[in-house]
């Protein structure tokens, strides 16, 4: 085999900086990825979007590893690392793409090394990776339980020989839009007695930050997380004005739709949908989240129904929503069904324990 050297790749200023070569190549790998799996361009991102999510942040550190031929200066494979630094100090994620005419020639295994031994030099005791699976018939595979959605395919195959283990599956679900007409056609969109829906776009107003900030770390905690070795995140106003930055200097625009006790004034829940202004025929539902003490009042289908509707009057290009849910969640599955959504495959989330550099 060709030598191979595994490097940091320093982020260009910019995609059009004359260094940015490598960057660039970085990028069209991970969307090459992305192109294999689902055969559309749906969850690409443009290399102006990538180095915005790339960008270091207080919460959030973000390296690039790259694997080159010895021989040139071809990048081969890429593995992106994030390491929290407000909270779960003790974990790591990494992501391993290598070129499709480069496998299975120890570079992944090399990547994933590599990127192993950062996490432990920083003191990580656990690396979290992610693998994506369409659905190939939609039927649940012997045995059982949520892992028996995931195929022994290339991706599965290589996170167990890289040591790692399954500990949680989600459902990725598609809504094709219009339903009955843009917008139109949700059930339960308007709030229950006792609540209203609170909508805003982008940036959430002052007066409801403190509350936002509480929502968005309850996610942390409420969403199933199977084995993950995962402790709460903690949020607070300048966290959520980060998230806030990122997205849009990544492009997006964020539609939040919370739902207010209106006797008490609190924030009982939140829903979030996201727009690419670079591929406005797509949209991706991020958290949902009704507190325990409002629970069964039916605010998370009021919610993701208002926001959806919302979606269509604001952004009626939009053609397709998708969503993640573990699949142990079955009131949020029970709610996108009825909203429309439809499996189209599933995630895993691997994890692996790493010894201390
Ligand atoms: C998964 C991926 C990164 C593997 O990269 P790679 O350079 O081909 O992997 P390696 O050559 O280092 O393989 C290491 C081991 O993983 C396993 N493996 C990798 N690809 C496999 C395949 N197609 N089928 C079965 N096992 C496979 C094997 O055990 C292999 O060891 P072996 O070749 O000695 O049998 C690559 O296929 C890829 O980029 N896929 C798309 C992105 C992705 O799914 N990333 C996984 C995120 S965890």
């Amino acid at each position: 085999m060709t030598p191979l050297a595994i490097e940091p790749l320093v982020l260009p200023q910019s995609t059009e900086s004359p260094d940015a070569g490598g960057f660039l190549a970085a990028a069209g790998l991970f969307n090459a990825h992305q192109r294999e799996i689902w055969g559309n361009d749906d969850f690409c991102e443009t290399p102006q979007a990538q180095l915005a999510r790339l960008q270091s942040t207080p919460t959030r550190r973000r390296q690039l590893l790259v694997a080159r031929s010895g021989s040139g200066q071809e990048i081969l494979g890429v593995a992106q690392l994030n390491f929290p630094l407000t909270d779960n100090l003790h974990t790591g994620t990494v992501n391993v793409v290598v070129d499709a005419r480069s496998r299975r020639r120890g570079i992944g295994a090399a990547l994933c090394a590599a990127a192993g031994e950062l996490a432990s030099a920083d003191g990580r005791r656990t690396l979290i990776a992610e693998t994506e699976h369409p659905l190939d018939g939609g039927e649940e595979r012997a045995g059982g339980g949520p892992a028996s959605f995931i195929p022994q395919d290339a991706a599965a195959s290589f996170a167990s020989a890289c040591g790692f283990s399954l500990e949680l599956v989600e459902r990725i679900s598609r809504l094709d839009l219009p339903v009955d007409g843009p917008g139109e056609g949700f059930p339960g969109s308007a709030a229950g007695a006792g609540y209203e829906l609170v909508f805003w776009q982008d940036a959430c107003p002052d007066a409801l930050v403190d509350a936002y900030a509480q929502l968005r770390q309850k996610m942390s905690t409420d969403a199933p997380l199977g084995g993950l070795d995962l402790l709460p995140e903690v949020w607070d106003v300048p966290r959520v004005r980060e998230a806030e930055g990122k997205a849009r200097g990544m492009g997006y625009d964020v539609l939040v739709c919370a739902v207010r006790h209106t006797a008490s004034g609190e924030l009982a829940g939140h829903t979030v949908l996201e727009v690419a202004r670079s591929n406005p025929a797509v949209a991706y539902q991020d958290d949902t989240l009704v507190l325990h003490r409002h629970r069964g009042n039916r605010l998370g289908m009021m919610m993701k129904a208002g926001n959806l509707r919302r979606l269509g009057q604001l952004f009626p290009e939009v053609q397709r929503v998708y969503t993640w849910n573990a699949e142990e969640n079955r009131y949020m599955l029970a709610i996108n069904l009825q909203l429309g959504f439809r499996a189209i495959g599933y995630s895993g989330e691997w994890q692996k324990e790493l010894s201390l550099g």
